[in-house]
């Protein structure tokens, strides 16, 4: 045990091989198995870069209709999942909801998945991505009391997205193109990351055999910290912060830049990205779009707009390469589609969902050995045992 290498946090240490998702931090550059994430959220929609991401390939015009027809049949939820929901407070926060149920759906449908038979692992994907975004949007619906919604057939998936969420009482947004399209893109931009936080808890956890929804369901708890998926829940509370005490930026520039002070602005730097994150760029454009659409009028939205300005032009962010991430900018076009603010990082969720599921495939059909990292003990050494 003399050669152990210390790296807290992974900052420099590879954990695998991957073919999915390439990112070059100093460049601002991501793409999905070749392709640039610019293209994918111009021209492809969530399902399509589910798809490619997940099987390699996008699919073809046939393959992408199979494929979402295929992840229809499975969108019906066992009722007795409604069990456990009823057994929630109203006020529990939706991504424990969320992580619980994914964890509860392996008791539902117990069989294990063999990753090298290709029919049963598209299958497993299928129902993957069709339950998840139901309970997904179930935990809304339990939070605010009113009945679960069931899936639409003659919707697409972001659409159902809306229409589980929103469907009696009718949200006005719900069949607005500009709307959907701008959800498509947010979800194709956050559907994979490479070995971030969460699906490195996916791969690890589904390195020691534990099946596909107990794996993601650990992806859910991992992205709901604010250092991670959390973070775009953290930015609208800073915001609303901000707002409630006279909008004040400069007080709150200060506070990010006190070392003494663990204050830090939310939706701000990145592990990686130290020059620009490029999913930043596509989702202003997308944020601006929607809010000029839906005229929408929010002193939060001032706030953001003075802040991002604030922080641009100051030395400290600057000098320390802190630029606004996708969070930044994602909490921003939920607000005005009138996504509560505990969603947010459910909304992450579900567009990670096919790159948890993409890794955890590509983890198993390698063969990765269990995920085991070694340590540096520092405790005491052997003592003799004494009783208190
Ligand atoms: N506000 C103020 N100072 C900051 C911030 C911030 N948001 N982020 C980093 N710093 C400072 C930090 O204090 C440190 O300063 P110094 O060198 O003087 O000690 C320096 O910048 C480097 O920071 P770090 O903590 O070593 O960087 P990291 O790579 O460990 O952390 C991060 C990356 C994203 C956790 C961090 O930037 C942060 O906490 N940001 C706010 C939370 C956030 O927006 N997270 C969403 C990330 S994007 C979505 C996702 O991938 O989940």
């Amino acid at each position: 045990t003399g050669f152990i290498t210390l790296d807290p946090g992974y900052k420099n240490s590879g954990s695998c091989t991957s073919k999915i998702t390439f990112l070059d931090g100093e460049l601002g550059i991501l793409r999905y198995r070749g392709y640039a994430i610019e293209d994918l959220a111009e021209k492809a929609d969530f399902l399509e870069v589910s798809y490619l991401l997940i099987f390699g390939e996008l699919p073809t015009a046939a393959q992408l209709v199979q494929f979402e027809t295929d992840i229809r049949k499975h969108t019906l939820v066992n009722e007795e999942m409604k069990n456990i929901i009823d057994g929630f407070p109203r006020t529990a926060h939706p991504m424990g909801v969320l992580a619980a149920l994914t964890s509860a759906l392996t008791a539902f449908n117990p069989k294990s998945v063999n990753v090298d038979n290709e029919k049963e692992m598209y299958h497993a994907v299928c129902k993957t991505m069709g339950k998840f975004l139901v309970i997904a949007t179930w935990t809304y619906r339990k939070s605010m009391g009113y009945p679960l919604n069931y899936y639409d057939n003659t919707k697409g998936y972001v659409e159902n997205f809306m229409r589980l969420m929103f469907q009696l009482p009718t949200q006005p947004y719900m069949d607005n193109p500009v709307v959907i399209d701008a959800l498509d893109k947010l979800f194709i931009l956050h559907a994979d990351h490479e070995q971030n936080c969460s699906t490195s808890t996916v791969r690890m956890v589904g390195s020691s055999q534990a099946g596909l929804f107990a794996s993601i369901s650990a992806g859910v708890s991992a992205l709901w910290g604010s250092l991670h998926g959390g973070a775009n829940q953290a930015v609208l509370e800073m915001l609303e912060e901000i707002n409630k005490n006279g909008g004040d930026i400069d007080k709150y520039m200060a506070k990010a830049k006190d070392r003494n002070d663990p204050f830090r602005l939310m939706g701000f730097g990145h592990r990686v990205y130290k020059n620009f994150d490029p999913r930043a760029r596509i989702i202003k454009k997308a944020a601006d779009e929607v809010l000029a659409t839906l005229g929408v009028d929010d002193p939060i939205l001032d706030i953001a707009k003075k802040l991002e300005a604030a922080a641009l032009e100051d030395e400290y962010f600057k000098s320390r390469n802190l630029y606004p991430n996708v969070d930044f900018y994602s909490g921003i076009i939920y607000r005005a589609l009138g996504i509560p603010t505990d969603m947010f990082t459910v909304m992450f969720a579900i567009g990670r969902l096919p790159g948890w599921i993409a890794q955890w495939k590509e983890m198993r059909e390698n063969k990765e050995p269990i995920g085991r990292p070694r340590q540096v003990y520092t405790g005491a050494t052997l003592r003799d045992f004494e009783k208190k």
